[in-house]
């Protein structure tokens, strides 16, 4: 059975539902009756929605469609770092608590609004001090501290857009981003904790940048003090630059079409896409989601997701939706089992969390550990939990409602993309009965569709193909940068005048969306995006690799695990070089991409099984990696594999 259709017969059994607690509908930012009626008129639904933000001059129209360039809010001026921070220090707010933020070795900070703003007022005044200026690429390359806040509003209040890269990713990896948007300022740290230990930022940069002449600074948070090299001519120390500047910096506005960032995005081709995300609809977007799927109460709620700032969930759902709403976020360092297992649910007791967002891979992690890790702590104060980043097996759904959320929270499974900026699809908590692995509906104002192979338009009731956007919406990609072509040939192509999201998904007979993972070659690892074709360059760009091809196979924990099959250049090899070899590779693709890349398991085969016209036949490749038990570690030179390769050959029979 392929991974789908497993994951399929799992959702087709599961028939427990959940209704909002009467508590929460009652006093819900969305109600039933207001869901109806936004859904009536969905640009005057979105205009409403855009209205909640400061303008400092308003649009001529809603949506200015040129299939498939949408541009929202044509000729609308906002600053994204005024509506985050300013206008709420200007209502009186300046003393809320925009962030709290716990380091992993223990310490800890309680930033204010008004002391972001100032501390973002100023840094906004080094960097055109820097002579970076609005439309200018920014690389920020930080752990998960305050600095990568502030860093990212600067940026977006002087208009310079900026590129995070997630500081598990390579040097070369770095390299190629800061190339690709020509960034020409880099802001990192010296390291950052993960796991303990102090784990080196810098030296990446100074790898990167090396063979980027474009870059004129980098400037250098202070983070773990380690030793680092330093290039007078161009580094320069945070600490020291920033608190120099001057806390006054008028913010400027800028066209609602205005770049606000680019994130970088594994597609089906070596090359990742550069997303590019702009301003106004953007805003709108993740504002409006951020209070309704979390029913945020900013006076009240105390905020976590878990996500890295260096994923568009971070991007969206810790920076901007949160800050704009004016919510308390906490911000959380390290990894959950630093110092010890139940981190996580320590910080929620010591903050007294309400609502927190993470992904399934986290939840299965933490159920692997065990339920009294979690009973330890006391988690009443929690009251909503989000899910994001690969579907939600009904099991691990289970286990969060009744370990984490006490069997009162509800449960809201947000499907989006780093494309569509903020969350399309998901049950509203005072709205929507949910369903343990489903996402719901989609969003006012959100068209979503599931289509056949043949481009039909699937009745609302128990029937499966491809989840398309119909119509476009507030926070959609507005290209990849460079390259409109690839932007209409991987969204617009595969049906021609809709969005292709990549995803299988079915509406179940209530008219509910169940999503079933990729249909593309796009693995999700722990909710990260990887292409099989990048791991497969990787692999290839070693000198002792002749061939290689990758495949996702299912993981109890990770959702999908990477598997290589790899023919090796010359000899064959006995075991113990045969797992020494695997171990090159595995560190190869780790220095080309990043530790997250690294393949779970390499099998070295003699050949691959191919079409007559020498295509990969890449599913029979899943089904040998998915019978197979997948150690913790790699490798095996394996004849059994070919032999279980041969038997599932059409030909072999
Ligand atoms: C892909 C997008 C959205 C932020 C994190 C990932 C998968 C995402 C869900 C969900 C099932 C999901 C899809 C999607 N995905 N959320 N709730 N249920 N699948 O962003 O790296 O752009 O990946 O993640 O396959 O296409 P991303």
């Amino acid at each position: 059975m392929s991974d789908r259709e497993s994951t399929l017969s799992d959702l087709l059994h599961e028939t427990r539902v959940f209704p909002p607690p009467a508590g929460l509908a009652a006093g819900a930012n969305v109600t039933a009756e207001a869901f109806e009626a936004a859904g009536r008129d969905r640009l005057a639904f979105w205009e409403r929605a855009a209205e909640r933000l400061s303008w400092a001059g308003r649009w001529e129209r809603v949506l200015d469609w040129q299939p498939p360039f949408a541009h929202w809010f044509p000729s609308g001026k906002l600053n994204v770092a005024y509506n985050c921070l300013d206008r709420h220090v200007e209502a009186g707010h300046g003393e809320r608590v925009a962030l709290r933020w716990e380091g992993e070795p223990g310490d800890s900070r309680t930033i204010t609004y008004r002391a972001l703003c100032d501390e973002v007022c100023q840094a906004a005044n080094l960097l055109l001090e820097l002579g970076a200026r609005a439309g200018e690429r920014v690389a920020i390359y930080l752990p998960m501290i305050p600095e990568a806040v502030v860093a990212m509003l600067a940026c977006a209040r002087i208009g310079a857009p900026h590129t995070v890269v997630f500081g598990g990713f390579s040097a070369e990896a770095l390299r190629t981003r800061i190339e690709d948007c020509d960034a020409r300022v880099v802001i990192t740290a010296d390291g950052g904790y993960r796991r303990g230990a102090a784990s080196p930022l810098k030296a990446s940069v100074d790898a990167a940048v090396r063979d980027c002449p474009g870059v004129r600074h980098v400037l250098v948070v202070r983070r773990t003090g380690q030793t680092i090299d330093w290039d007078g001519s161009r580094d320069l120390w945070w600490h020291e630059q920033v608190g120099r500047q001057s806390r006054e910096h008028t913010p400027e506005a800028f066209e609602s079409d205005h770049p606000l960032f680019i994130l970088y995005t594994s597609g089906t081709t070596g090359k990742p896409k550069g997303i590019l995300h702009t301003t106004g609809g953007y805003l709108t977007l993740v504002a409006w989601t951020h209070w309704a799927v979390f029913d945020l109460k900013p006076e009240t709620d105390v905020y976590w997701c878990t996500a890295d700032i260096g994923w568009v969930t971070g991007h969206s759902y810790i920076v901007y939706g949160p800050l704009a709403n004016g919510a308390s976020s906490m911000m959380y360092e390290g990894t959950p089992d630093t110092p010890h297992k139940g981190r996580w649910w320590e910080l929620v007791e010591k903050n007294r969390v309400s609502i927190i967002y993470t992904a399934p891979t986290a939840i299965r992690t933490c159920m692997k550990w065990g339920d009294e890790i979690p009973e330890q702590f006391d988690l009443s104060s929690l009251r909503l939990l989000g899910s994001v980043g690969e579907p939600i097996n009904p099991e691990a759904w289970m286990w969060y409602r009744e370990n984490i959320g006490g069997g009162r929270c509800p449960i809201v499974d947000t499907w989006w993309q780093t494309e569509t900026g903020g969350i399309l699809i998901s049950p509203l908590p005072g709205v929507h009965t949910c369903k343990p692995g489903s996402a719901s509906r989609p969003l006012p104002g959100i068209s979503a569709e599931i289509y056949d192979d043949a481009e039909r338009v699937l009745p609302r009731k128990d029937a499966a193909g491809y989840l398309v956007l119909t119509e476009p919406w507030p926070g959609m990609i507005r290209t990849i940068w460079g390259d409109d072509d690839r932007y209409r040939e991987v969204y617009w192509s595969r049906f021609p005048g809709v969005y292709f999201a990549g995803d299988g998904a079915k509406w179940d007979s209530d008219g509910d969306i169940w999503l079933l993972g990729r249909v593309d070659d796009v693995m999700n690892i722990s909710g990260h995006r990887i292409s099989t074709i990048e791991v497969e360059s990787s692999l290839v760009s070693h000198p002792d690799v002749a061939e290689a091809a990758v495949v996702g196979s299912p993981d109890p924990t990770t959702g999908q695990a990477i598997v290589a099959f790899v023919i090796p250049r010359g000899s064959a090899r006995t075991d113990a070089e045969g797992e020494r070899f695997a171990r090159d590779l595995r560190d190869h693709v780790a220095s080309e991409i990043g530790p997250i890349a690294k393949p779970k398991q390499i099998l070295v085969v003699a050949e691959l099984p191919k079409t007559r016209s020498g295509k990969i036949m890449r599913r029979l490749l899943r089904d040998v990696a998915s019978n197979r038990e997948l150690g913790d570690v790699t490798t095996l030179t394996d004849s059994s594999v070919m032999d279980l390769i041969k038997e599932k050959l059409p030909t072999a029979a």
